[in-house]
């Protein structure tokens, strides 16, 4: 049994009562790789933000779970030697099972989601209770879900939305104990979050997704004043990206994601997560490309997990800066 204390690594329940008085957002970002936690934890240092670093079961699978919890530990050492001691926190995304959670906490995470969502009501309640019980005897903190995004949320996959019904939070949040809430208002996963014929078209022919339900945040909000909400799928989806991508060989169709003025405006209520995944991967891939195409006599993969990261931090920092309004949080 490890404690995230003695991790250097902090739970989120500071960071998210921060975050809702001051209106801005935690950036939690995944990682799978170094690369990845290095652009993060450099973002993050050189705008002095608070960021959760968030393993989903496919990086645990991708990457083992031990090897990612020591770069955790080492993001922490890696950050006070960057020269800046910013909160950080290792939380675990979409646990779909009490064991994994379990699992997770007993070697090091601070945090936790029960991703619950698909279950009936009473599973989802009895199941994230459970998992609160154990992870608040070690002050780790939980994250529950009510309502599910469209997309594919890790193995469960939903063809359409369901938004959260706000008159479920308040029973939903007092039965289980959780520390935050991810709700569905119309974000989703991945980097093709509507189909086309859920869009309108600008001058440009650029897909115009259906604005976020802010009506359901504001009851939800109403219902649990204070409580911190977490908004899973919410990558903007970068139609720079998407171009240089696809003028290097790639073929992304009809991609498209939530526009940044939506989520500036939800990191100033009880918003207070805001996952990006999507525009992280977007950024490096069209990095790689274009490395691909303009060197392609180039074998070191330096040269192009370099320019990689190097991209990725530049979006991390913008993110922090721009979107979810963290930059400077952190002092
Ligand atoms: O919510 C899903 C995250 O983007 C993680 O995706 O399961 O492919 O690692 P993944
Ligand atoms: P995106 O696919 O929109 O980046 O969402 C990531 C996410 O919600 C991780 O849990
Ligand atoms: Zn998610």
């Amino acid at each position: 049994m490890v404690s995230y204390k003695d991790l250097g690594l902090v739970n989120t329940r500071d960071m998210f009562a921060k975050a809702i008085k001051g209106g801005y957002a935690i950036p939690a970002f995944n990682f799978n790789n170094m690369e990845q936690m290095q652009a993060i934890i450099s973002a993050c240092v050189e705008c002095s933000s608070p960021v959760i670093l968030q393993v989903s079961s496919g990086a645990r699978k991708y990457a083992n779970q031990t090897l990612l919890r020591y770069m955790a530990q080492g993001a922490v050492e890696y950050a006070k030697e960057l020269g800046k001691n910013i909160p950080i926190s290792l939380h675990l995304d979409h646990g779909n099972s009490f064991e994994l959670c379990k699992s997770c906490i007993d070697m090091g995470f601070s945090s936790v989601m029960i991703d619950g969502s698909a279950l009936p009501y009473d599973e989802n309640v009895a199941l994230t209770k459970k998992v609160v019980e154990y992870a608040h005897q070690f002050d780790v903190t939980v994250e529950g879900e009510l309502g599910v995004l469209a997309g594919v949320e890790d193995e469960v996959s939903s063809e359409h939305s369901h938004y959260t019904d706000p008159a479920d939070v308040e029973d939903f949040v007092k039965k289980t104990g959780v520390d935050s809430l991810a709700i569905s208002i119309g974000t989703s996963h991945g980097a093709n979050k509507f189909k086309p014929e859920q869009c309108t078209r600008n001058a440009e022919g650029i897909l115009l997704p259906p604005p976020l339900r802010f009506d359901i945040l504001k009851e939800i909000e109403k219902r649990i004043p204070g409580f911190p909400i977490v908004l899973h799928g919410s990558s903007s989806v970068p139609q720079e990206y998407v171009k240089i991508i696809n003028t290097h060989g790639g073929a992304l169709k009809d991609a498209v994601g939530i526009p940044e003025e939506q989520l500036r405006e939800a990191a100033k209520s009880a918003v207070c997560k805001i996952n990006i995944d999507s525009d992280g991967r977007l950024a490096m891939t069209a990095a790689v490309r274009k490395v691909f195409v303009e060197h392609p006599a180039e074998f070191d993969p330096r040269k192009y997990l370099g320019p990689a990261r190097d991209e990725l931090k530049k979006l991390y920092i913008h993110k922090c800066e721009n979107v979810l309004g963290s930059a400077g949080k952190a002092e």
